[in-house]
């Protein structure tokens, strides 16, 4: 894993877009995306850009299931609001979280396998979680249909106005479908991801920590604040 230990999540802003502008470059076309607070720096930096992704495609990692993508805190909405509504992809696909999961989960793995990622994106838990994989899914896993934790509900309580309106369910690539991706760049900021990130990078590969996985990924770039990176040693 390649660590880059910045100051504060602009200049992790400022770091991400250099990546996505240099798998531009080097020809890449795919890039798989996450939501969640951690990569609005870098999609900021990349909106405010002239990077153009025109002829690419992005696919991203999840979305709760049962939001349509009117509500705000849909990840759809929020991938417009924040992204696609200011640098269009040729075709940008999210999962469909309205739509029936056995259905949804063969059509999203159909869309993977006929756009492989070049390029992912990754947020971290504060359990550990990359994509919506909790603590126990399986490392081999694809597309599927995830219960969350309470501490992922709790967690993601604040976007909404009452912690019972959070779904309890969502739509995630799997572990082994993210590993599938060629290149892979994770951000974490904050105290709260240090225990996280210090278990995902020192720790034993293990399922209890999804995470972990990555250190047996060939291409991982770690972009962390400092407060993240406090427990590393
Ligand atoms: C969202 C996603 C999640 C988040 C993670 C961190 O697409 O895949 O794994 O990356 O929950 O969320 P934030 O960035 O809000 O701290």
């Amino acid at each position: 894993m390649k660590i880059n230990i910045v100051k504060d999540s602009k200049a992790a802003g400022q770091a991400g877009y250099e990546l996505f502008k240099e798998q531009l470059e080097n020809g890449s076309t795919v890039f798989g995306l996450a939501t969640g607070s951690t990569p609005i720096s870098t999609y900021d930096a990349i909106t405010a850009s002239d990077l153009d992704f025109s002829n690419c495609i992005s696919i991203n990692l999840d979305e709760y299931a049962g939001l349509p993508d009117t509500h705000e805190q849909s990840y759809r909405y929020s991938m417009n609001q924040h992204f696609f509504s200011k640098k269009p992809f040729k075709e940008s696909y999210v999962p469909n979280g309205m739509n029936d999961a056995d259905a949804e989960i063969v059509r999203y793995e159909k869309i993977i396998a006929e756009n492989p990622v070049d390029f992912q994106i990754l947020g971290l838990g504060q359990n550990g979680h990359i994509g919506f994989n909790e603590p126990g899914t399986a490392f081999d896993s694809r597309t599927h249909k995830v219960t969350l934790t309470e501490s992922t509900i709790a967690a993601n309580a604040r976007f909404f106005d009452n912690e019972n309106d959070v779904p309890k369910f969502a739509y995630s690539m799997g572990i082994g479908t993210i590993m599938d991706a060629k290149s892979i760049l994770l951000e974490a900021f904050g105290e709260n991801k240090a225990e996280a990130v210090q278990k995902m990078v020192e720790g034993p590969v293990t399922e209890d920590l999804p995470a972990s996985i990555l250190q047996r990924h060939p291409n991982v770039t770690l972009i962390l604040d400092e407060a993240a990176a406090s427990k590393l040693s």
